[in-house]
């Protein structure tokens, strides 16, 4: 294949992956999105295939089917809970293909008469180094988020100081592999020590924040992929490095944002220590009480209603009641009430979790409201229906400046003329704090599996 017809086909791939991304930023074609990444991505696979000699094709075919088939078969079986520690995953193996990719270049630079540039070098170093912090950093993130180790943030004294030294000592062993050291051996030693810095880097980081964590590794990722592609004159994988590496910088950004959480907050500030401790903070309970209600009273509420938000968070997930939900809102409107949903950016443990869940329930896209859409129709809402969120709701983030969670915005549901919760305790949400929302006497708690108590409900408007 000639040079200029596989610039060409190169090209397409790129701009493939570019509107790749473009429909994946709106639920309503995200699938489509995902659809032309893929088919970029498979023209990318055949043409670097073509232009590098076309050998060997069982092997590629070997690894395709291993990887599209695991790939096919975690996407289809993975629990939509469970997809954060998937990504996770995912993101280390790219990482570890960067890593991989650097050694290998190098092993076939070095042996004379061969002599890499310092670009060159750089690149290999670099794409090592960043690949190799994935690639652990990954592994850690998915190990928290599995429980096979403890979530709590695993802190000691003078542990900034020891990570500063791990990741000083790999720039340190990368800098004199560029300078012209140019042993293999120096490349290993940057690789185990990017392995251990990574390892180290999220061990001290609350199990809640991986989320963050994940999508800050996919820059990390995306970058060492990007500098793979100089390593092997390669601009998809330059191009596409770099978009992985914008988005995922993006997007922990926001969700840095959306949290009112600076990176360095999520990154050094051992979130989730205080959840852990002797009791979750109090902050603004004082002594209230909490109304209890039952499934025919909130039956009756939502019927007669005018307008109704409901407002998804974690619980709705854990709960799997999506479905149930949408069910719900269709009674609802078949009596005449206006139903929409309020999507906080980081309700659930995921960017999307609540749009993905929805639509998986097929709720028109037209009544989903996010926070800045939502927040001013609350004062003509009648009942404001919580299934599973928390924090996302606490008002203390508007009132309470000693809170944890100060600053952050969240949905005021407190401004609609009744709220409901759905939940299956006083139990706290991610951030480990109590919500003085449960103790507003605008609100009635409907304590249960959200599931089974939108299950009643349906039962119950029915018989209206
Ligand atoms: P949370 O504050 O975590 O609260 C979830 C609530 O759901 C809990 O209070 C829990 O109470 C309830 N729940 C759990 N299982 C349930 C079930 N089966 N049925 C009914 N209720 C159930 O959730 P949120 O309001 O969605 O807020 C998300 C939090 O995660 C925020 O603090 C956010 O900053 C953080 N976070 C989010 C992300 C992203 S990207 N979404 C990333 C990192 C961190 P019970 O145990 O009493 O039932």
């Amino acid at each position: 294949m000639g040079t200029n017809v596989s610039n060409l086909l190169y090209l397409i791939t790129i701009v493939t992956f570019i509107l790749a991304l473009r429909y994946l930023s709106n639920p309503a074609h995200a699938r489509r999105g995902n659809q032309i990444g893929a088919v970029g991505m498979l023209l990318a696979i055949v043409v670097t295939w073509v232009k590098t000699g076309g050998t060997s094709w069982w092997a590629l075919a070997v690894a395709m089917l291993i990887g599209g088939g695991f790939g096919a078969f975690a996407a289809r079986r993975v629990k939509m809970t469970a997809i954060p520690q998937m990504v996770a995953l995912f993101n280390g193996v790219g990482g570890g293909a960067a890593t991989l990719i650097a050694l290998a270049e190098l092993h076939r630079l070095l042996p004379p008469p061969g002599k890499p540039t310092l670009d060159i070098l750089i690149a290999i170093a670099l794409s090592g180094l960043i690949g190799a912090i994935s690639f652990t950093g990954s592994l850690i993130a998915f190990a928290k988020l599995q429980e096979l180790i403890k979530g709590r943030p695993i802190t000691y004294p003078g542990q900034k100081i020891v990570n500063l030294a791990v990741l000083a000592a790999c720039v340190g062993l990368g800098a004199a592999l560029a300078a012209g050291v140019q042993d293999q051996w120096l490349l290993w030693a940057v690789v185990a020590g990017g392995a251990l810095f990574g390892v180290m880097f999220v061990l001290p980081i609350g199990g809640a924040d991986m989320p963050v964590v994940i999508s800050l590794l996919n820059a990390f990722t995306g970058l060492a992929v990007a500098v793979g592609g100089f390593e092997l004159e390669n601009n998809v994988l330059i191009v596409s490095g770099m978009l992985v590496g914008a988005s995922g910088t993006l997007l922990t950004l926001k969700m840095g944002a959306a949290m009112n959480r600076s990176i360095a907050n999520v990154l050094f500030g051992a979130f989730g220590q205080v959840s852990e401790g002797a009791a979750a903070i109090a902050a603004g309970s004082d002594g209230g009480t909490v109304r209890s209600a039952s499934a025919e009273d909130v039956a009756v509420m939502l019927a007669y209603a005018h307008k109704v938000v409901f407002v998804p968070g974690y619980g709705l997930a854990v709960a799997q009641a999506q479905h149930d939900v949408r069910q719900l809102a269709d009674l609802l409107e078949a009596k005449g009430v206006e139903v929409t949903y309020a999507i906080h950016p980081v309700a659930g443990r995921m960017p999307g979790h609540m749009n993905v869940l929805l639509a998986e329930a097929n709720v028109p896209y037209t009544q989903l409201k996010e926070m800045d859409d939502a927040n001013p129709e609350f004062s003509r809402t009648d009942v404001a229906v919580v299934v599973g969120a928390n924090d996302v709701v606490n008002p203390d983030a508007r009132n309470n400046p000693g809170s944890p969670i100060y600053g952050m915005p969240i949905l005021n549901v407190d401004d609609a003329q009744a709220v409901v919760v759905l939940k299956r305790s006083m139990n706290p949400g991610f951030a480990g704090i109590e919500n003085p929302l449960f103790y507003n006497p605008k609100t009635v708690m409907l304590f249960g599996d959200a599931k089974e108590s939108i299950t009643k409900l349906i039962q119950d408007v029915k018989t209206l």
